[in-house]
């Protein structure tokens, strides 16, 4: 816990001195800058997209998309045409305010589009990571009620549209058969009109559904509001530090909350160009991408900094970084060591920011002109009352380990979560406070230290896993009688999925059968979620109610002592 204090290289920043801007706080004053707060029309593609226009950045590059195989650019008045075609295809298909429209295809910019198109037509958008399988789409798209539903010819086969009598449409860019019930993008857009007024909304409307995992049951669909642009907007502008000339560049998909919150909406309500890069992580592409794109601002997450890490310096050193000001951090425990190779490396401390699905932006976060403590989340947002309390919700004194909780409620905090408004108020239980379900402390000088989930909830390369849902897919492989699956702890991943498996009788225990059943979770589930590690064993440890109990199996794997075993069965 001594580290030596980190002077930021954000030397003047839009925020300025932290302490100074929390006292002076108020999000009324963040209110102040939206179209919506003289007018009382609330759209946040509108905010997002259309207002640049109106306000005379219409040929200002708003989207620099690439991957291998092409590059492509669009003005903020580009993205506002296909936008309102796209609302105007939804809209001849019966679609409109509250439906649910799922998106399910890799990163391009027609992904970007139909997401915006969604928007103005005041449909709740859900964005799926390309890499779902059968059983994970389908188990989204059941819970959600989503009515319609973009993909591509390539992902098409995962959908099963048999089991989900609810969705009504599938529109597919790319290759449409006739005959197939299939809505063609292209064939589409080059018919609709690129004239649309967006579905003017309550700030408390519907924007997105995020799914994301618990350690108990299905994905739970959290459920966001226009109202969260207030800190989308705020944070960009005092945390990404966007300016008006910045080339910003958030490394997530949009399927993730990281890729909407930040990747869509905190650039574009500051009217900063925003890049996006398709394809898979490598090295050289992501270098690259900063070189000839003149990246400034470049937000990413620890698991990606150590890969880059483990490249080593003859890699970033064949490249011309030197457009950077301003690099940043999320969704994992960003350790100390790849904090000073940053510094070595980029010439810039990485600034770490906490925060998840439900809070919908960021709350803990190391400021620009901050000074960096290395292995901190930072300290709350101005607006933000972060503390660390025990079971009971009292407040612990400094450096004291317990609950990281926030005082509710904030702007972007979800509003429910979708189908289930029991899961919901377990985030409550502490009366005002949101339960974050991570372990931190607080030192002494007010900064926040992550020390660990208190679920079960696996974090493998930023991408939050339940291990109920890999549990699921595991029993339902023929050999598989009982599976319990656990996070362990991997250098570069920050954890990989472990799963304890007994077999059915008359199944071996071989190699063959591991890779075989990591296949199959792989091929229904999701590739993130397969167990990369799986060990048989005779029997796995429950309650006497029959619930596998994780924490041993936790403990087997680290050699700790298992605790509390009064609840075994035998
Ligand atoms: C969980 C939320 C929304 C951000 C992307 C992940 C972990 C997030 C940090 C950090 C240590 C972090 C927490 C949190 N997490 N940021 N800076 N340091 N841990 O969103 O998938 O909803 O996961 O990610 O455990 O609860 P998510």
């Amino acid at each position: 816990m001594q580290e030596e204090n980190m002077q930021s290289t954000v030397q003047t920043s839009n925020l300025g001195n932290y302490e100074e801007a929390r006292k002076q706080f108020s999000w009324e004053e963040v209110e102040r800058h939206f179209t919506w707060y003289a007018n009382g029309k609330v759209n946040m593609a509108h905010e997002a997209i259309d207002r640049h226009v109106d306000e005379g950045r219409g040929n200002k590059t708003a989207l620099i998309y690439s991957d291998a195989s092409r590059r492509e650019t669009f003005t903020f008045e580009e993205l506002k045409l296909l936008s309102n075609r796209f609302g105007n295809v939804l809209r001849q298909h019966g679609i409109g305010k509250g439906d649910r429209v799922f998106i399910f295809m890799p990163r391009s910019p027609e992904l970007y589009v139909a997401l915006l198109g969604i928007l103005k037509t005041g449909a709740i958008a859900g964005p799926l990571f390309e890499a779902f399988m059968e059983t994970a789409v389908k188990d989204r798209l059941e819970d959600s009620g989503a009515v319609a539903l973009i993909t591509t010819p390539q992902l098409l086969g995962r959908v099963s549209r048999e089991e989900l009598p609810e969705l009504k449409q599938i529109i597919v860019v790319g290759e449409v058969h006739s005959g197939e019930d299939l809505i063609s993008y292209d064939d589409e857009m080059r018919s609709a009109s690129d004239e649309l007024e967006p579905e003017w909304l309550d700030r408390e409307d519907g924007l997105l559904i995020h799914y994301t995992s618990g350690s108990t049951g299905k994905p739970k669909g959290v459920y966001h509001v226009q109202n969260a642009m207030i800190q989308h907007y705020y944070t960009g502008k005092m945390v990404l530090d966007l300016r008006e000339d910045d080339i910003y560049w958030c490394t997530a998909d949009p399927g993730w909350v990281t890729g909407t919150s930040y990747g869509i909406f905190a650039p574009w309500l500051n009217g900063v160009t925003n890049v996006v890069r398709g394809g898979r992580f490598s090295p050289q592409d992501w270098y690259s991408t900063i070189e000839r794109e003149n990246v400034s601002v470049w937000y990413s997450a620890p698991t990606a900094f150590r890969m880059l890490m483990g490249a080593g310096e003859q890699v970033h050193e064949q490249f011309r970084l030197d457009s950077l000001r301003h690099v940043l951090s999320v969704g994992e425990p960003l350790n100390p060591e790849v904090v000073r190779w940053g510094w070595k490396a980029y010439g810039h401390r990485i600034h770490d920011t906490w925060w998840m699905t439900e809070t919908g932006a960021q709350l803990i976060c190391n400021y620009p002109e901050m000074d960096i403590k290395p292995g901190s989340m930072g300290k709350p947002l101005p607006g933000i009352e972060a503390a660390i309390v025990d079971d009971h919700g009292q407040e612990v004194p400094p450096n004291h380990m317990g609950n990281l909780a926030i005082r509710t409620p904030w702007p972007s905090m979800m509003r429910t979560i979708w189908n289930n408004p029991s899961k919901y108020e377990e985030y409550f239980r502490l009366p005002g406070w949101y339960v974050s379900g991570d372990s931190a402390y607080m030192d002494e000088d007010g900064y926040f230290w992550f020390q660990g989930r208190i679920d079960d909830v696996i974090n493998s390369s930023g991408e939050r896993i339940g291990p109920f849902e890999v549990e699921s897919k595991l029993i339902e492989h023929p050999a598989v009688a009982e599976a319990g699956v656990i996070g362990k702890p991997d250098s570069t991943r920050g954890e990989i999925i472990k799963a304890f498996i007994a077999l059915r009788e008359g199944y071996e225990a071989t190699d063959e059968l591991k890779e075989e059943i990591y296949r199959f979770v792989k091929e229904g589930l999701s590739a993130h979620a397969a167990p990369r590690e799986i060990e048989f064993k005779d029997k796995l440890p429950k309650t006497r109610s029959g619930k596998i109990m994780r924490r041993v199996l936790k403990a087997w794997e680290l050699d700790l002592p298992a605790g509390d075993l009064s609840t075994i069965e035998d």
